[in-house]
């Protein structure tokens, strides 16, 4: 069966109240006048004090689902500012990213962390979104695959065959985060298809074949439809373009 693609929103640490509102006011609103058959599966991951409110605004709307931007791996206790699974189930949290780049790098977060949140996230019934990428100086160094590798297998140690399947990866290169400069469409192809290589040697080419796994780096509705055409390449995980509802809903129809 083809892989579904998913066109995935990041907002990071943007949008209060009134924005989030506003946002995802004119994202239902542009694909209010869309094909829902041929649309790829939508996913935005609000902070999780706008949770709520955007849950509250898609409920009905079956082709979006919400997404939280971390969760701590543990169940309760004392882990001052940190949120667990539990509370993501009430605002009815779907998805959860987990070691994206920029809680690698700033955060300090290991291999090993963003691994108990996968088994977490797994055991709790949600998808983890887990993200992996190179930075520049990886890259020119030609380590990029060795490096992803690394990451993929340190992040789905202990997971199971039939969770795996269920796992969505983002295919992130730190140096095309953020900077307009996103990973040209051939190579990002190419390097998904070894990341898919390493879960075939970790599980089976069945379950690589199954799993979907996105780009993400300057995602841009300029970029989307060539990125989209990809073998490899299921879906995008956006930051910058994913926080004006008109670009959101253009890399919708991108993908469609
Ligand atoms: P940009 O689309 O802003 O480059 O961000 C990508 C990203 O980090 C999504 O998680």
């Amino acid at each position: 069966m083809a892989r579904k693609p998913i066109i995935a929103g990041n907002w990071k640490m943007n949008n209060n109240k009134a924005a989030a509102k506003e946002l995802i006011d004119g994202i239902m609103y542009g694909i209010s006048k869309l094909d829902k058959e041929n649309m790829p599966e939508v996913i935005v991951a609000p902070t999780y004090t706008a949770l709520w409110q955007v849950w509250d605004l898609i409920k009905n709307e079956p082709k979006i689902s919400l997404a939280a931007q971390n969760v701590n791996p543990n169940p309760s206790g004392a882990y001052t500012g940190e949120i667990s699974l539990e509370m993501l189930e009430d605002f009815n949290v779907k998805y959860v990213i987990i070691g994206h780049s920029e809680r690698r790098q700033m955060f300090f977060e290991s291999d090993e962390f963003i691994n108990q949140k996968a088994i977490a996230i797994l055991k709790k019934g949600l998808i983890p979104i887990i993200c992996c990428g190179e930075t520049l100086e990886q890259r020119e160094q030609g380590v990029t695959d060795k490096h992803l590798e690394n990451q993929i297998t340190k992040a789905f140690k202990g997971i199971t065959t039939s969770d795996a399947e269920k796992c969505v990866i983002a295919y992130e290169p730190i140096w095309a985060i953020g900077t307009g400069k996103s990973c040209d469409a051939i190579e990002a192809n190419r390097t998904i298809g070894e990341i898919r290589k390493v879960i075939a040697k970790l599980y089976s080419q069945d379950t690589a074949d199954k799993i979907r796994i996105l780009y993400g780096g300057s995602v841009k509705p300029s970029t989307i439809v060539e990125q989209m055409a990809q073998s490899e390449i299921d879906g995008g995980l956006i930051g910058g373009a994913s926080l004006k509802a008109d670009s959101f809903v253009e890399l919708i129809k991108g993908a469609m």
